[in-house]
């Protein structure tokens, strides 16, 4: 593997460092407890990283998301919302619900905006509130109470972040997406190259610090075709009856995010 993609994130680093360093050290000066707090701190930190990121990133994006997103139809559950970038590719003919799962509150209002500036009723649209993808008994409660059931998950980037990513998603799916709903994600995942998979493994400990836990050597796209329910007669029976997995078009294999389209049915039985 050349050397330039190897390092080939350290500006990016760098520019996160620079952008989210001194508004993290003025919410500490304002409000010196947070320090015991670390999980705010680091939401802080990404809040200003990804107000910078976000735009840039969707650019790049623009092309493999616009053959994934639309396939979302019904109540869509926006798995790491972010600042909401995903809902301007939602076809509004087919979607009638936006539900985000942002646990950075510091995103919820750029949220909201997106979401209304795309023509979504105030009605139609449900930020919850104090929980991330690992608490999908706190997720069905806030559905439940809005009359609300998932029709499609979708994760853009964010499955490189949750906790204890395997048996996270499988209690997400279990419990939260309908049967026969649609998993849709855009992430970058774990090369196939053993080259490129030891630079991931090297730098992820660094990066998932500047950002919110985003680890580089994930193969998510490996764990959810393998992700497992319980058949009607108690027997493990894989999740999906349907999936298709494709890839970002003209994408070096040298990169070390290497990104994975993909678009899962849920067993309807
Ligand atoms: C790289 S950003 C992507 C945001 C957005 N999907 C986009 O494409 O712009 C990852 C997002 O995942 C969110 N996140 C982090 N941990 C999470 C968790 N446990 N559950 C749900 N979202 C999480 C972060 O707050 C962040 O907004």
């Amino acid at each position: 593997m050349k050397l330039s993609a190897a390092f080939g994130l350290i500006s990016d680093l760098r520019a996160a460092i620079g952008i989210a360093t001194l508004p993290t050290l003025k919410a500490i000066y304002r409000e010196p407890s947070l320090v015991l707090r670390p999980t705010s701190v680091s939401r802080i930190f990404m809040a200003a990283v990804w107000s910078a990121f976000a735009g840039p990133t969707d650019e790049g994006a623009r092309a493999p998301k616009l053959t994934l997103i639309p396939h979302a139809t019904g109540a869509v559950l926006d798995i790491g919302a972010g600042l909401g970038h995903s809902i301007d590719y939602l076809d509004r003919t087919v979607v009638t619900a936006y539900i985000a799962l942002e646990p950075n509150e510091l995103m919820h209002a750029a949220i909201r905006a997106r979401a209304k500036a795309a023509g979504f009723r105030e009605e139609d649209v449900l930020i919850l509130r104090g929980c991330g993808a690992e608490d999908p008994t706190a997720i069905r409660a806030q559905l439940d109470g809005a009359g609300l059931q998932v029709d499609t998950m979708l994760s853009v980037m964010t499955f490189c972040s949750i906790p204890d990513p395997e048996q996270t998603l499988t209690q997400l799916v279990r419990q939260v997406l309908a049967p026969g709903g649609r998993l849709l994600f855009y992430e970058h995942v774990l090369s196939p190259r053993a080259d490129v998979a030891w630079w991931q493994r090297f730098w992820t400990p660094l990066w998932r610090l500047a950002f919110d836990g985003c680890c580089l050597d994930r193969p998510t796209h490996l764990w959810v075709a393998a992700m497992e329910d319980e058949g009607p007669d108690g027997q493990s029976m894989n999740m999906w009856s349907q999936h298709e997995v494709w890839g970002k078009e003209g994408e070096p294999e040298e990169h070390l995010f290497w990104h994975r389209v993909g678009k899962f049915i849920k067993h309807n039985d």
